[in-house]
């Protein structure tokens, strides 16, 4: 499995792909609202930050609404950065958006399609041509239904029907969520640098290195 960056915080992607576990950056706009930038922007500033990813997700703005809508906005958005060929379109879970989608993944723009919450619409999503499609399991959990499940589901069904898109488990919210997707098949986990920080983590660790540390002290 691999793991995107789910921000627009520019330092926490740097950070991120210091560590060199960064394949790719999503982005949607509550994120980028809270960056305070402009959009596009910050779009290819992730790109020119982190070159060799092979997805920068930016998402059409809510006000997009139409398939129409959706595919002048794309349009706008593969031309930043040079035309760079990791801007993926991320596009709303409608009918507009499928319709978007079917559109621009043949046309050879990668997609990604959002705010899924059923295997029914992963199914639709992949069939309308998406590279990536995205089940926001943490969202489902919240709500105390089992994101898990979904996400393992529809990694049965990609499998079963040999389905190309990647499964993206997005909302993904802690330590546990990420071995659990992992195990049951997602391509992708889609966190923030607060969950790869708490990846590396164990209490266990810090306290041998404070051992390490005492008793190197003793021996010098
Ligand atoms: C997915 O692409 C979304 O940006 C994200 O994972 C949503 O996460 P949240 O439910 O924590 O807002």
């Amino acid at each position: 499995m691999k793991f995107f960056i789910d921000t627009a915080n520019l330092e926490d992607i740097i950070k991120a792909n210091k560590i060199g576990v960064l394949s790719g950056v999503t982005t949607n706009p509550s994120l980028v609202a809270k960056e305070g930038v402009k959009f596009e922007d910050r779009i290819e500033e992730i790109c020119q930050s982190v070159p060799e990813v092979e997805s920068v997700s930016a998402e059409v703005t809510p006000d997009a609404v139409t398939a129409k809508e959706m595919i002048a906005q794309a349009e706008e958005l593969i031309k930043i950065n040079g035309g760079d060929d990791k801007i993926t379109i991320k596009l709303p879970m409608t009918i507009d958006g499928l319709e978007a989608c079917r559109y621009l993944s043949k046309k050879g723009v990668k997609t990604n399609v959002t705010l899924i919450f059923t295997v029914n619409q992963a199914l639709l999503a992949a069939r309308a041509g998406a590279t990536y499609v995205s089940p926001f399991s943490g969202r489902l959990d919240d709500i105390s239904e089992d994101g898990v499940q979904l996400v393992s589901k529809i990694a049965e069904l990609f499998r079963v029907h040999q389905l190309d898109a990647q499964i993206i488990a997005a909302s993904v919210r802690h330590p546990d969520h990420v071995t659990r997707v992992a195990l049951v098949g997602a391509h992708i986990a889609n966190i923030p640098y607060s969950v790869i920080d708490q990846l590396s983590k164990h209490p266990l660790t810090d306290e041998g290195l404070e051992k390490f540390a005492t008793d190197w002290k003793k021996s010098i």
